[in-house]
């Protein structure tokens, strides 16, 4: 990949004001991308256009309002569409959440990634687009104590799966999937996982976090997105995401 392989392409990234999507949107903007970047934190988006100056532009919307997602495709039509925003999950036993909580990462993560995908693919955005869709580790082993959490970003990875079948017998040329991230404390949402999962285990946040291994960080983030988007290869549908880099997920 050379650094400006996305010069002159735009890029979409829901939930840019901190944490991964804040990685994500600086690395693709770092590529050569004109990055719009979405969340409902004005002032956070303010302060990354300070720091990406004209590259960037920060739209304030819900990302869960098909409303806002129609006007924003409409608008930009991206080459690259990264679907990031996620709602921080309660931390608590199943017993210990009620229906609301329990389905916040639904209301908020399913519902957008439902909502851009059906617009990119009823739009369609243009052949040799990419749209990602942030799942999650979590999927694969379950989250006891972050409610729907994982079941959540289960039905985001199959979403991306579903809509690259429908693009594949189309024949729109968009290429759709999903990025599994590893628990990581280098987010406010992974933080406050880390430190409810280490309470329930009964030791402190270092011993647990020795347990996961090498931090991810949304420096991370942002540069396996950007090979996602560039590199050659890539084209498994799911992917892990540590440290090490990104594998595909087996079946
Ligand atoms: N950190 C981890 O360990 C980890 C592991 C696996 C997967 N993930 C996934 O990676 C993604 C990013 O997580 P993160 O760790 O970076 O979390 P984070 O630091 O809490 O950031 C979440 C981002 O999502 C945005 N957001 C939340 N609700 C939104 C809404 N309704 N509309 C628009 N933006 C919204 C937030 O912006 P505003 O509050 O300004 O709207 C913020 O920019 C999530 O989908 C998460 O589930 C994280």
């Amino acid at each position: 990949m050379t650094s400006q392989a996305l010069s002159g392409t735009t890029a979409v990234v829901t939930g840019a004001s901190r944490g991964f999507g804040r990685g994500i949107a600086v690395a693709l903007a770092q590529a050569g991308a004109r990055v719009v970047g979405v969340a409902r934190a004005r002032d956070r988006l303010a302060e990354l256009r300070d720091q990406l100056g004209g590259s960037f532009t920060p739209v304030t919307a819900d990302a869960a309002d098909p409303v806002a997602a129609g006007h924003i495709l409409d608008e930009y039509r991206p080459r690259t569409l990264v679907l990031n925003a996620g709602a921080s999950p309660l931390s608590r036993p199943v017993h210990r959440q009620t229906w609301q909580t329990f389905s916040r990462n639904w209301d908020v993560d399913v519902q957008h990634v439902f909502g851009w995908t059906r617009e990119a693919l009823l739009m369609p955005l243009e052949p040799g687009s990419t749209v990602i869709a942030m799942s999650s580790g979590a999927a694969l082993r379950g989250s006891p104590l972050s409610g729907g959490y994982a079941g959540a970003k289960a039905t985001i990875r199959f979403i991306a799966a579903y809509a690259a079948a429908e693009s594949e017998r189309e024949k729109l040329g968009i290429t759709f999937m999903s990025v599994l991230p590893q628990l990581t404390p280098a987010t406010g949402l992974g933080a406050t996982a880390s430190a409810a999962y280490a309470a329930r285990q009964g030791v402190d946040i270092a011993t647990y976090l020795q347990g996961l291994g090498p931090e991810l960080t949304p420096e991370q983030a942002g540069a396996a997105i950007v090979d996602l988007t560039t590199g050659p290869g890539r084209d498994q549908g799911a992917y892990l995401l540590t440290a090490a880099g990104l594998s595909p997920v087996q079946s």
